[in-house]
Order: C-alpha cells, then structure tokens, then sequence
C-alpha cells in the first residue's frame, strides 16, 4: 500500500502538534493572546494581531481570499550571499535544509535551517501585555563566518480592517509613521480622534529600515522578492500616506558555532486625550519605551515565555485524564480544552475563515463557549455572561451579536433569533454549577447596556424564559423568529432577491406559524434547570410556573412534533411540517433529535431511543452524522439559506460537528455507551488524523465546524476550522458525559456513560477549593454507577459532596 503522507505530529510532552513540512494541504493556524493582544500565525508565519476587535482594531494587515492563499504575516528575509530565504519557507519560498514549525498553548515557534544557517523564532504575547514577542534566534552551525543580511517585515493596517479594505480614496493619503531608533511607529488617524497608536521594536541597533511598502518591495516585485531584500540595501523610505509599513535591516557576523538572540516586539499603545503629544506632530511614546524596556532582553522575555506557559500548565492541570488511551487523553487534556479557550476569547470573529469584520461576539455562540471555558477562569465566565446579559432587551429578546471593543450590541444584526435567551440559562447555570458562586444572580445587569434600566441577571433569566413562552405558535412550541440554532433555517424570510442578506432581511412575521422543534427541546432542557436554580434558591413559586411551562412543552412536542420515527424540524409559516417523512427532501434533521433525546421527551415512550436510532439509519456516514437528510437539491423559497447551500455542505446536510454531540449525550443520557462513543471517535480529531492530511485538509489538532456529508461532491473535507461550538460541546460531552465528572450545585455528580470495552481510568478534578481524583471502574458496563468510595467511606447516591482539600474518590459500575 502506498504510505500517505503525513504533514506532521502530536508531541504530547510538550503539548505541540509538529508539522514537518510548509506545504500543508491547507494553511495549519495557532492563535496567540489570552486576553486583549490577539494574533493569528499560519505555520509559513502568515497572519496578523489585534487589538481585543479584529474589526476596529487592526494592527498588521492580512488579505483574505488571496493569491497565493496565505500571504502576508510577520516576515523575516535572511540574505546568505546570493540566497534569500525565510524560517517559515515563505514567502521566499527558497527550499529549506530543514523546516520544522511547533504549535503550543498560545506560541508558535517556527525553525527553518539553510546552508548552516540556523533561523528560530518564537511568536507569542506575553500575559497582560499588549504586545506580540517574536524571539529571532540565528545561529550558524557551519564552519565559515558567516555575514548575514536581515530583513524583518510587519505592514500596517489602517485600523479598522472594513475601510482599510475599500476606502483607498482616503486611506492611500492618511498614512503616518515616526522612525525613532531600532523602533518603527505607527499611527495614522492618531493627529485625529485615535488614542493608539502601534511599533515595531528590535532589541540591537539597526542599519536601515523602511516604512513604505512600494519603496521596500517595488512595484512590479512581491512579498516573495522585495527589491530591497533582493538587492540587499534598504531604502530608508518613510512614509506619508500609501502603505505604511515596518521593515528593520540588520547586518550580522556569526562565528562558527555563534548564535545570537534578536527580540523583536510588535506592540499597541494607548494614550489619554491630553497626553497624546510629546511636541506638536510628534507622538509620546512614553508607554512605548515602558513596554519596550520590559522586553528587551533574552532573559526578560524568556521569563515572559516561563510565566505563559505556567498559565497553561495551571489550566490544564484542572481537569485531566488517564485511560491509557493517548489519542483520547490528548484531546480531552490538551487540545480540545485549548480549542475551547480560543473559542471563548474569539467567539466566531477572526480565523482563516472568519475574516473579523463580519462578526462580533454571538449571544448563544458565547453562552456554549463558556461551557467549555468556565473550569479555568471563573472570573472570565462571569463578566462574559454580565457582558451579554447587558445586550438582552426588557422583552427578554436580545442582541444577536455584540462588538467584544464596545461591548454594545450590534445593530447591522440586530435580534429576533429566538432561541437566543435560553442559552442564557445555560451558561450562567454551568457557571453556578462550577463554581458555587450564586452570587451573580444577584448582579446589576442593564438592558442593552442603557444605564438606569438594571435588574437582577436572575430576572434577566426569567425573562429569557418567560420570551419563549410568550411566543408560542399555533401548536404551542415557540415561535422560530428569523431563526434558532441554525441560522440558515430562515422561515419567516422569502427573499429572491440575492443582495439582501437571509440574517438580516425584513423578515414577515405577522401571522406566522413558523416553530420550531429545536428550540422546544432546548426550552426543556434549560427549564428543567432553571426550575431545579429557583427550588436552590427557595423560589417556590416561580419553580412550579416554570414546571407546568416545560410540562406544557413536552405535551406539545410529543402531540405536534412526533413524526412516527423521530422528532420533526418545524413547522413553516403557513404550518406545514418541515423533517417529516412526508417531505420530499430533508425528511429528518440532527438538531430537533439531538435536543428532544437531550430533554428525554417521550423516553417512556420509546420516542427517545427510536430518535437515536433514525439518526444512526438516516444521518450517519463515515465521517459523523450529516444534519438532514437526504439533501435539499433546489432552493425552497419558505425555507431560506439552508436550501442554498449545494447539497452536502454547511446547513445543507453537511456534517455539522456542533450538533453531534448533541446526539451524543442523547444516546449518553439514554445509556448507549457504544453508539455514544463511535459517533464521538468519528469527529474526533486525533481519532481521523490520517484523514486530515488529506481528505479533510484543515487542521488535524482541533475540531472544524464542517465537514462535508455524504451527498456532498467531496465528502469528508473539512472547513471553517478553528472558531466552532463544537469544541465546547465536545469538551462538555467527553468531560461530563463520557468520562461522566458532572460539576453540580453541591459537589460533583459522577455518571459515566462508556463503550463496554472501556477499561478503568483515572480523573484528577480540581473543583472549588477541592482536588479529587476520581477512579472509574466501569467493569463492562455502558451505564450506571453502583458504588462511590470517598475517601475509603461509601456514600449515598453518586454526588460527592463538596468539602475543600484532597479527596480520593472510587466509582465502580
Ligand atoms: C452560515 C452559518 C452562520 C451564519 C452567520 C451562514 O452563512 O452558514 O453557519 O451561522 O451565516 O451569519
Ligand atoms: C455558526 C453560528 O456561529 C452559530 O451561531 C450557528 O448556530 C451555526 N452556525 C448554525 O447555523
């Protein structure tokens, strides 16, 4: 058989993925910055950095859709004699002796060795700084001295990266930059209303610079042989308007065996009104020099580098496991958790496939990611949750996005999604559940951030609660608005017009009898934990409203939203049944039977397992289960984007990773441990690494929101990797109920649902101020824990109770 090729490794001792060779099927990417500084890098180096917005506050510039794809990021030219070369290969694209590039936890190191010379660079932003390391260590392992030219390479974006793509009218004249030293200033729009302003440092003197992109490159050259670095010579050039950018040039004499460390520092800089200016035109850089002198040593920064990864160690010493299975552990104990904090900090903003300018922060997109998120800051968790809350309207509507710069909700989109409040419910309870803090109940929170109009965030969740029932349809299950989890299931928006967007478009909603099933079971599931929160809070009578609320659901949907087989989509605007056997196309969808099974409506029935089997029959392919079947094959008016997808791709039967876990704790909650567990293994990405090299393309190390279906025309491609709730519902899925460590109000809960093939395994959970570690002995079975050993006593039932300290804990089923 032919050996597939491989692009590269996991190394889970230092918690890398390791790729071997630049040409990757597509560009493999890792995100740097835990808090406000936030870069992109390819493993070519491609990418950029901002400044907490990836729309209004650009810093380096990128072009998307580019070609070549990938081009444009932070570039260090390496002129050997004749040859020119790069660490990462491109953009010079000069064949490497070797190359090699490591993704960690949030930096990025890059190794690229020529004619004895060695190039490494360490990218990565150090812990409350507002500023991109890139560590540049040369080093000649050849036997002659050698005299090296270098050239680094950054070009400026004009801020907000939406007109710094079609403004060129204004943008070719604003341009500005001071060159001060070693340090190349940015800051165009700052003698205006800008308070910020960016640079480009280097630790050593430097022999020339260049700061304006036609001078440096030329025009008839390109980033892969800019005529400065070709001929050898920078031009010194500043620039007034045009394309700024920032180029230092540094001449270097290695010694046989010589190595020597550059840092390189790519920062942002904000300044108060009245301290903008040192002298008239002329920027203070006083925070700058701070910054700079912070940084400017290998020392310095290799103790910036020790702290972040202690951060990493820290947060992934939270939760981790041991079941001696290594592609399972490397998920659950390094990547999927990384993926999960990248979620948080991005939402769906900026990757290789959200360019930063479309989208905000998501009102439900946050809610998930928090899930995934809220075991390592707490504290994060709950200004996010208070920070979405304020986007909520007095209805109990909401903002279906918000600006993370402003923190206001964003009115190009606007609201009217309906499932939208109920994930409210669901992080602030996995909030509570995790840290025990009921106190943010109790929390001030505005209503689309006007000061004077706070209420409690508890009546914020009430009132989440109380705008689904208060918008019922005809069948008593909610309304869909302009639509719920899917955003592309758009039954109230009729549009043959191909300018106007389906998300954002008028929608008709007078007279409506568009519901939606998904949305009644999500209603279910965080009813249910919204009446047990009130009866924790000795809220009585709110619990019992509630109660006979989510009753009054399950008798609909069991009434109205039963097809014979599985649980129906919705209902279209004029009524009509969508994923039903009666349908032509898209008879069964994932969303309704992931979250009916998860709400358990009908179990007594059989409604529950027959769902669970229709998706294994109708939904599941070799890659994951699609999201309906078969296909739509032609664009249905009443049913808006999902039908304008080609078949099997995105909402149109695409395998849309996100709502496979859903399914998955339905079969969890229902005991199936085997269907559980290889519908999990299907999507998860160290199980099918082989696959990514190849069919799949994107990254092997985390999760894509899509992979093609089976009715797709290459089925098994990945794409939209990176910004996904699927890495949160993965994360919630293995770590609760797989592996079955459940944070509850009063202490964990363990309910492990396995494969009958799972042999025993180990659980360190730091919870609170407690540390167990938890051992499973699941002796063959799916379900069900007999016995819980704490600390060589048995308890009752299977929650430890909380109490700080060590604990060891045995749990045999
Ligand atoms: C995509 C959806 C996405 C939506 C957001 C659609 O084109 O298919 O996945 O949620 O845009 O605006
Ligand atoms: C991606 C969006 O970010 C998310 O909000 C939505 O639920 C899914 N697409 C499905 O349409």
């Amino acid at each position: 058989m032919e050996q597939q090729k491989r692009y590269g490794h996991f190394d889970d001792q230092h918690r890398e993925y390791v790729i071997t060779d630049p040409q990757t099927p597509w560009p493999w990417i890792n995100y740097l910055g835990n808090e406000d500084f936030f870069s992109l890098i390819s493993n070519t180096a491609g990418g950029y950095s901002f400044y907490k917005d990836a729309k209004f506050r650009r810093i380096t510039r990128y072009r998307y859709n580019n070609v070549p794809m990938d081009n444009g990021g932070r570039y260090f030219y390496i002129k050997d004699g004749d040859t020119v070369w790069n660490p990462g290969w491109k953009p010079c694209k000069t064949p490497l002796d070797f190359y090699e590039c490591r993704h960690g936890m949030s930096y990025t190191r890059i190794t690229g060795r020529k004619n004895g010379v060695e190039a490494s660079v360490l990218f990565f932003v150090p812990l409350k700084k507002w500023a991109e390391v890139q560590k540049l260590t040369l080093k000649n392992e050849s036997k002659e001295v050698k005299q090296l030219k270098l050239f680094s390479f950054e070009e400026w974006c004009l801020w907000n990266a939406a007109t710094d793509m079609e403004n060129f009218q204004r943008n070719f004249s604003t341009g500005e930059v001071e060159i001060e030293g070693s340090t190349i200033y940015h800051k165009t729009e700052y003698r205006e209303r800008r308070n910020h302003y960016a640079f480009y440092h280097v630790n050593a003197p430097i022999q020339g610079f260049d700061t304006d992109r036609e001078t440096f490159v030329g025009l008839y050259n390109e980033f892969a042989d800019p005529q400065a670095v070709m001929e050898g010579k920078p031009r010194n050039s500043h620039a007034h308007g045009w394309s700024p950018i920032a180029s230092h040039y540094i001449e270097i004499t290695l010694q046989p065996g010589e190595s020597k460390d550059f840092v390189f520092l790519l920062g942002y800089i904000e300044n108060e009104q009245d301290e903008k200016f040192e002298a008239p035109q002329v920027i203070n850089k006083k925070k700058a020099h701070a910054l700079i002198a912070e940084l400017d040593t290998t020392e310095k920064v290799d103790k910036a580098f020790a702290e972040l990864c202690a951060l990493w160690d820290n947060l992934l010493n939270i939760y981790k496991v041991r079941t001696g299975n290594d592609k399972l552990d490397r998920m659950v104990n390094i990547w999927n958790q990384y993926q999960c904090m990248v979620t948080f900090n991005f939402s769906r903003s900026a990757s290789f496939f959200e360019s930063g300018v479309g989208r905000g922060m998501g009102f439900r997109d946050s809610n998930q990611d928090l899930v995934g998120f809220v075991h390592q800051i707490p504290p994060r968790a709950r200004q996010r949750i208070i920070d979405i809350a304020s986007t909520q309207f007095p209805d109990g509507g909401c903002y279906h996005q918000y600006q993370p710069l402003t923190k206001r909700g964003n009115n190009d989109i606007g609201g009217g999604f309906n499932d939208d409040p109920c994930w409210l419910i669901f992080g602030t309870v996995a909030y509570i559940k995790e840290t025990g803090d009921f106190s943010i109940l109790d929390e001030m929170v505005p209503f689309d951030n006007q000061p004077g109009t706070e209420v409690t965030l508890f009546e914020h969740l009430k009132i989440s609660m109380d705008h689904v029932i208060k918008n019922l349809g005809p069948h008593m299950l909610p309304l869909i608005g302009r639509a719920d989890w899917n955003d592309c299931l758009n039954l109230n928006c009729f549009s043959w017009d191909p300018n106007e967007s389906f998300q954002t478009t008028e929608n008709v909603s007078e007279g409506t009898k568009a519901e939606s099933l998904m949305i009644a079971g999500l209603f279910v599931v965080t009813g249910k934990d919204y009446v047990a929160l009130c009866k924790k809070l000795g809220k009585a009578d709110e619990a019992a409203r509630m109660q006979q609320a989510v009753d009054a659901m399950i008798e609909a949907v069991k009434k109205h939203g039963w097809d014979g087989e599985w649980y129906l989509r919705a209902y279209d605007f004029y009524g009509r049944k969508i994923g039903s056997n009666e349908c032509d196309e898209a008879k069964i969808f994932i969303e309704s039977q992931g979250w009916c099974t998860m709400a358990e409506i009908g179990a007594e029935d059989g409604l529950v397992a027959k769902s669970l089997d229709s998706c294994k029959k109708y939904l599941e392919c070799e890659h994951g289960m699609v999201l309906n079947n078969p296909a739509f094959t032609k664009y249905i008016y009443e049913y808006g984007e999902i039908s304008s997808y080609p078949e099997g791709y995105k909402e149109n039967a695409g395998i849309f990773c996100h709502n496979n876990p859903w399914v998955i704790i339905g079969e969890c909650l229902a005991g199936r441990g085997n269907d559980a567990w290889s519908h999990y293994a299907k999507i998860l990405p160290s199980y099918v690494e082989e696959k990514y090299q190849t069919l799949h393309k994107v990254e092997p190390y985390v999760n894509c929101q899509m992979v093609a279906g089976k009715d797709a025309f290459r089925p098994g491609e990945g794409k939209n990797s990176w910004l996904t709730g699927t890495a949160a519902w993965m994360w919630y899925t293995v770590s609760e109920f797989i592996l079955g460590i459940k944070p509850d109000y009063d202490g964990i809960r363990i309910d492990p649902c396995l494969p009958e093939t799972a042999g025993d395994y180990t659980v360190k959970r730091k919870f609170r101020d407690a540390d167990y570690e938890i051992t499973i002995h699941p002796n063959g079975a799916q379900k069900g824990v007999k016995q819980v050993i704490l600390d060589g006593q048995p308890i009752d039932g299977t929650v430890i109770p909380y109490s700080p300290g060590k604990h060891v804990v045995e749990a045999t089923m």
